[in-house]
């Protein structure tokens, strides 16, 4: 099968797991349930879960189906955080994923709920593992990270540093701080769950935890290209969203080649790093390839 095909496969699996989660559209509460679903089911390359799935492969974990709970949680809480990032006091963006954004539907309070219900139906739903058949101690382990990683030292920090930060140019060093944790933070948490609930031990988890920061800082350097150079059509998001906003991005402070350059060497630094584990997985080396190059 081609790398492309097996991508697909995997999108779809993805997909039918995160619906098996998703809340029914019921109850006086219905408008919110139905926004958040409306931002869960509109796409997305579903990047993180399907990370946190080869991870768990790579660690030889061999209950894929008792790990669904924590798929689905990763993609809630990525999801809530594209919903808030667009909100109009944050990037203020109407369209995601080929749709209009959440608020732009349901109005800026629903947008602001939806989110603050997805990141916390996330921890709902990533609980249920605990009553499943993966040891507990590694339930518990992983339930700490998915806590962790989008929080004030992970995910929300980097993004409070981001917004703190529009209007004002930034070095590289303070840029990388913020890359590392709005993006790369929920990169790392994904990898390292799928570790941990294979059963990794502790210096492996860090270790994978390493290879995902340098997938999530070339992701965010890559995203930050596409906002220049993608098609708007593709990326089902606008483009110049950075511009708008004044933003220091890798694409300001390096140029389109040298940003380029450098999302080829951080990833290939990633799959250097892979060569030392001891099982290898090869979709997960197509994946990061595949990533230096993405067009959406
Ligand atoms: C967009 O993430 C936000 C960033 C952290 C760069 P993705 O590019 O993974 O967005 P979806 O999930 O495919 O929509
Ligand atoms: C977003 O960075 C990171 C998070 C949502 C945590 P961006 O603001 O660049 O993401 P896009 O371009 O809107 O997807
Ligand atoms: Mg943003
Ligand atoms: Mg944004
Ligand atoms: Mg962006």
């Amino acid at each position: 099968m081609d790398f492309n095909t097996e991508m697909k496969e995997r999108v779809t699996y993805i997909d039918e797991v995160i619906e098996r989660y998703l809340p029914k559209e019921e109850g006086f509460e219905k408008t919110l349930l139905s926004a958040m679903n409306y931002s869960m089911l509109a796409g997305g390359k579903r990047i993180r879960p399907m990370l946190m799935l080869e991870t768990y492969r790579l660690f030889g974990g061999e209950e894929e189906n008792e790990i669904a709970p924590f798929l689905a949680a990763m993609e809630m809480i990525h999801t809530y955080s594209l919903v808030h990032d667009d909100l109009p006091a944050m990037d203020n963006d109407d369209y995601r994923r080929g749709r209009l954004t959440t608020h732009k539907v349901y109005g800026e309070a629903m947008g602001i709920l939806a989110g603050d219900a997805l990141l916390n139906y996330s921890f709902e739903v990533a609980a249920r593992a605990f009553t499943g058949t993966i040891d507990i101690f590694r339930v518990a382990r992983a339930f700490t990270v998915l806590t962790q990683k989008p929080g004030i030292r992970g995910m929300i920090g980097g993004q409070a540093v981001d917004v703190e930060n529009c209007d004002q140019p930034i070095d590289k060093d303070k840029l990388d701080f913020i890359y590392q944790l709005k993006t790369g933070a929920l990169i790392e948490c994904s990898m390292m769950i799928g570790a941990i609930l294979a059963g990794a031990e502790e210096s492996k988890v860090d270790e994978i935890g390493e290879v995902g920061k340098k997938i999530g800082l070339a992701f965010q350097i890559q995203d930050d290209i596409l906002d220049v150079i993608g098609k708007e059509q593709v990326i089902g998001k606008p483009i110049n969203s950075d511009e708008k906003n004044h933003k220091t991005t890798y694409v300001t402070l390096f140029g389109l080649e040298e940003a380029k350059e450098m999302v080829k060497v951080l990833s290939l630094d990633a799959l250097n790093m892979l060569e030392n584990f001891p099982r290898k997985n090869k979709f997960m080396e197509e994946m990061v390839q595949y990533l230096i190059f993405r067009d959406k």
